[in-house]
C-alpha cells in the first residue's frame, strides 16, 4: 500500500481516490453556511489573468495548423527572456520545451526516463509534497522513495539510502514547496544529483511567490543534469490554459521533447502565443504578489487572534497551519488534520486541504490556499470568531 492508498499488489493497477475527492463531508459542512463555502482547498487561482493575454488568445492566428510539441520559437524565446530578467540565467531557447501544464510533465517524467534506463525503478521526492511526484512513479510501475526534510525545510539528502540512490531515475525538488511553503537548497540538490548521475527535476511553479528572499532557480547552479519546471498557472492566473515549460540540461530536454513529440503532447497554438505574451509582462505578477501577500498576512494574523497560530510562509500562497492541540487526537479513524478541517468547515464554512494528502508527515497540519478575495476570507474568519465566542 502506498502513501496515496493505491494497492498494486493484487493484479492490475487501481487508481487511488483523487485527494480532493476525499473532501465530500467537509465540502457539505462548509456549503451549509449562509453565504456558502469559503473554498481554500485547491490552489486554483481566482484572480483574473492579464487582459492582454486573454486578448492574445483570440488573435494568434494559430488555430488552423498543428502546433509544435516543443513549443513555438516565440514561446521559448519569451521563456528564455523571462529567466534572464528574473534570475539572471542565460538559457538557450533550444534547451526549453513546452508542456501541457506541469502536472502532466510531473506525472510523466518517470515513465519517459525509465524508457531509456529500464533497470532503474525509483523516484526520489520530498516526503511532504505535491502528490503527483509519487503518482508519476506509480504510473511508471516504479516506487517513490520519500526524502525527509530537515528543520530548515531542505531535503535531507544525506538520509537517502545509497541503494535507493543507485536505483533512482530522478530526484524531485520543489521550492517554494507545496504545501509547507518552505525553500529548499537547490544548489545542494544539483550537486547531490551530479555526484551520483541522478537527474534532478526542480519544480519551481511558485517561484514568483517567494517572500523571504529573491526567487531562485536551480539553473543558477548550472544546467548539467538538472531541469527546471515552470508553470504559467500560478504566475499569471492561467491554470485554465494549460501551459508550462521545462528547461535545463540540453540533452535531457531534447530527449524528453523528442518522446513527447512522438506521443503527441502539444500546447494548443493560441495558448502558446498567449503564454508568450504572459511571460513578456512582469507587472501583473508584481500586482498578484501584493494581493497574495496581503491575504497571507491578514489571514495569518486573524487566525492568530483566534488562538490558531499561523505564519506567513517563505513562499507560495498557502498557509500551512498546525492542528491545535484539542484536535490532536483526530476523530474516530480520522487524522488530526481531517478533524481540524471538519471544525473549520463546520464553524467557519472554510474548506481546507487536510495535510495527510501530502504524505503521512502532513497529518498534523491543514493547508489553506489564499485563493479567495479578502471579503470571502473575512467572512470565513468572522464565522470562526462567532463560533469561538
Ligand atoms: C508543486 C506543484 N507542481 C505542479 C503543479 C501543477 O501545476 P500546473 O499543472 O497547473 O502547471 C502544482 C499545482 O498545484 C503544484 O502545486
Amino acid at each position: 500500500m502506498s502513501l496515496l492508498g493505491s494497492d498494486t499488489t493484487r493484479g492490475g493497477f487501481v487508481p487511488p481516490v483523487y485527494p480532493f475527492d476525499k473532501l465530500g463531508e467537509l465540502a457539505e459542512l462548509a456549503a451549509a453556511h449562509d453565504g456558502g463555502a469559503v473554498d481554500l482547498s485547491v490552489g486554483t487561482p481566482c484572480d483574473p489573468p492579464p487582459p492582454q493575454v486573454v486578448r492574445a488568445l483570440g488573435h494568434s492566428g494559430r488555430e488552423r495548423g498543428y502546433p509544435t510539441s516543443i513549443g513555438s520559437v516565440e514561446l521559448r524565446e519569451a521563456a528564455a527572456a523571462w529567466m534572464e530578467r528574473r534570475f539572471g540565467v542565460s538559457v538557450s531557447p533550444s534547451a526549453i520545451a513546452a508542456c501541457v501544464g506541469t502536472k502532466e510533465l510531473v506525472a510523466g517524467v518517470p515513465h519517459w526516463l525509465r524508457l531509456r534506463r529500464p533497470s532503474q525503478d525509483t523516484v526520489l521526492c520530498p516526503a511532504l509534497a505535491y502528490p503527483t511526484y509519487e503518482m508519476g512513479a506509480l504510473l511508471a510501475g516504479c516506487r517513490a522513495v520519500p526524502v525527509p526534510a530537515g528543520s530548515d525545510g531542505s531535503m535531507q539528502l544525506s538520509a537517502v539510502d545509497e541503494q535507493d540512490a543507485e536505483r533512482a531515475l530522478c530526484l524531485w525538488v520543489n521550492s517554494p514547496a507545496n504545501p509547507s511553503g518552505q525553500l529548499d537548497d537547490l544548489g545542494a540538490a544539483a550537486r547531490w544529483g551530479r555526484e551520483r548521475g541522478i537527474p534532478v527535476f526542480s519544480d519551481e511553479c511558485y517561484v514568483e511567490f517567494t517572500w523571504s528572499s529573491a526567487g531562485r532557480t536551480i539553473l543558477e547552479h548550472g544546467d548539467s543534469g538538472v531541469v527546471a519546471v515552470h508553470s504559467l498557472s500560478k504566475r499569471s492566473n492561467l491554470a485554465g490554459l494549460r501551459v508550462g515549460l521545462f528547461a535545463g540540461d540540453p540533452e535531457l530536454v531534447e530527449y524528453l521533447a523528442a518522446l513527447r513529440r512522438h506521443a503527441g503532447f502539444m500546447v494548443p497554438g493560441p495558448v502558446q502565443h498567449a503564454g508568450a505574451v504572459a511571460l513578456g509582462d512582469d507587472l501583473h505578477v508584481l500586482r498578484q504578489r501584493e494581493i497574495y501577500l496581503e491575504r497571507l498576512q491578514r489571514f495569518a494574523a486573524s487566525l492568530g487572534g483566534l488562538g490558531i497560530p499561523a505564519e506567513v510562509p517563505a513562499g507560495t500562497f498557502y498557509l500551512w497551519v498546525a492542528v491545535p492541540d484539542r484536535f490532536a487526537g483526530g476523530g474516530g479513524d480520522q487524522s488530526p488534520a481531517f478533524a481540524f478541517g471538519r471544525h473549520l468547515a463546520r464553524a467557519g464554512g472554510i474548506l481546507s486541504s487536510p495535510g495527510d494528502a501530502y504524505g503521512p508527515s502532513g497529518r498534523g497540519h491543514v493547508r489553506l490556499a489564499m485563493v479567495q478575495p479578502v471579503d470571502r476570507l473575512d467572512l470565513g474568519l468572522e464565522r470562526l470568531g462567532r463560533f469561538a465566542d
